[in-house]
């Protein structure tokens, strides 16, 4: 990537939709309420978003509330005078950068594919030369029909993009594929068509939150770890562009969208499934895995009435995935990040820690006495390499995650360069 690029891609992280205008058109079904997210994530990048709600849409969510959102007007009506005066269909469309429609219902998608124009959203569409992207929703029969398929592909065909739709519980209590995509991802959609994505065609492996290894049926060793940091940092890399693999040990957090989670229990079965996940450009150890197992698990419960002192547990090393994935020869990812919480001596350590498990770079946080790290939304970190020690101050982990990703990005940059000047020499 050329370096203006990279600066771009910076910028675009912390002001993503910066002087964007998002044309959302939201159409019946019950998946309206969501776009109400989809409204507040375009909103908090920066973006301003106008809506035109249809009046299937108006049965689910309210004017009221889609013009609180967006802190503009919503727009329902082709023949309102107010309306055409003040922003009629065409000019609707032109002033808009993108357009979306979600959710995109069965009829909506059928009246684009026809190319009705019977009410304010129809024309807008027919009248519009900005791109569009859809993010279809209906129920799963509906989904699988030859029409509505055929008209899926009359669209695609004309180079609209379709987001969706996920698999999963529809709101009418069947199971397939129909549900709209979630909010996060129509959103990582958007951001991915205004800016480019630096890490298309990178993979990416981020391991995250505790291991779990069973004592017996009831009890386990684990820790504090919530999965927050290695969760933003797979959400980050998503939407540079990699294809992300995030192998997450017992965790509340849902599955973040647009990425293969793979959920495992104990150290053993994060080895495998991270194993299994390469070759990979790009490998961040977020998880706080369990250093040792018990070194045999009970099949059932350890009763206290049977144990007249405190049964004492033999423990046994559990494998290093960071330092195994090192290892792993050709296959050792190009960018292998490593993290280290520590309560004392942390940049010290942080810098055994790296050479010790061969990897680029240490994301150190100290746990200071006090302070809350495990499950907080903010976190504050030094990134640490051989020579370098960046002191980065307290963020959302999420910020924290963007700021990683374009650290990421740099070194692979500065890998292809000098690459290219051997080549070159
Ligand atoms: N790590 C790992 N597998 C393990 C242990 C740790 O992949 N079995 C990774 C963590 O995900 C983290 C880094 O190694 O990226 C450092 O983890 P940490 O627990 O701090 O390292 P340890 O080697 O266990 O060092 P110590 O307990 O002595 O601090």
């Amino acid at each position: 990537m050329e370096k203006a690029g990279l600066l771009l891609y910076i910028n675009v992280m912390t002001h993503s939709l910066e002087n964007k205008t998002v044309l959302l058109i939201i159409t019946g079904g019950i998946a309206a309420y969501k776009a109400l997210d989809l409204i507040r994530l375009i909103k908090k990048a920066g973006g301003d978003v106008r809506c035109i709600l249809t009046e299937g849409g108006a049965q689910f969510v309210t004017p009221l509330s889609v013009s609180a959102l967006s802190e503009n007007e919503v727009y329902t009506d082709l023949f309102s005078l107010k309306d055409e005066s003040e922003m009629g269909h065409i000019r609707l469309s032109r002033e808009a950068d993108l357009i979306i429609v979600a959710p995109a219902s069965a009829d909506f998608i059928a009246k684009m594919a026809h190319g009705r124009a019977d009410d304010l959203a129809s024309a807008t569409i027919l009248a519009s030369d900005k791109p569009i992207l859809i993010a279809p929703a209906m129920n799963p029969e509906m989904w699988a029909k030859e029409a509505a398929q055929d008209n899926i592909a009359a669209l695609k065909e004309r180079g609209i993009t379709t987001i969706g739709p996920a698999q999963g519980d529809t709101a009418c209590g069947e199971t397939g594929t129909g549900r709209m995509s979630e909010p996060e991802e129509i959103f990582a959609a958007i951001i991915g068509f205004f800016h480019e994505q630096p890490l298309k065609g990178y993979k990416a492996l981020v391991t995250a939150g505790p291991t779990y290894e069973p004592i017996d049926p009831v009890r386990f060793l684990g820790n504090r770890s919530s999965g927050k940091q290695g969760y933003a940092i797979a959400t980050a890399l998503f939407e540079a562009g990699a294809e992300v693999t995030l192998v997450a040990g017992p965790s509340v957090l849902p599955d973040p969208p647009g990425i293969t989670t793979q959920r495992i229990e104990t150290a053993q079965e994060m080895w495998q499934a991270c194993e299994a996940a390469l070759p990979a450009h790009i490998a961040v150890c977020a998880a706080a895995v369990s250093d040792w197992a018990p070194k045999t698990q009970k099949d059932s419960k350890i009763k206290k009435r049977r144990n007249h002192t405190p049964p004492s547990i033999a423990l046994k090393e559990n494998p290093d995935i960071l330092a195994r994935l090192a290892k792993a020869g050709p296959q050792r990812p190009d960018m292998l990040i490593g993290f280290a919480a520590e309560t004392d001596n942390l940049i010290e350590n942080a810098r055994e820690k790296l050479s010790r498990k061969n990897c680029d770079l240490i994301v150190a946080n100290a746990i200071n006495a006090g302070e809350k790290v495990f499950g907080s939304d903010q976190n504050h970190v030094h990134l640490v390499t051989i020579h370098e020690d960046e002191h980065w101050p307290r963020a959302d982990k999420k910020v924290i995650a963007r700021k990683l990703v374009q650290r990421i990005v740099k070194h692979l940059k500065e890998d292809q360069d000098n690459v290219a000047r051997i080549h070159a020499a």
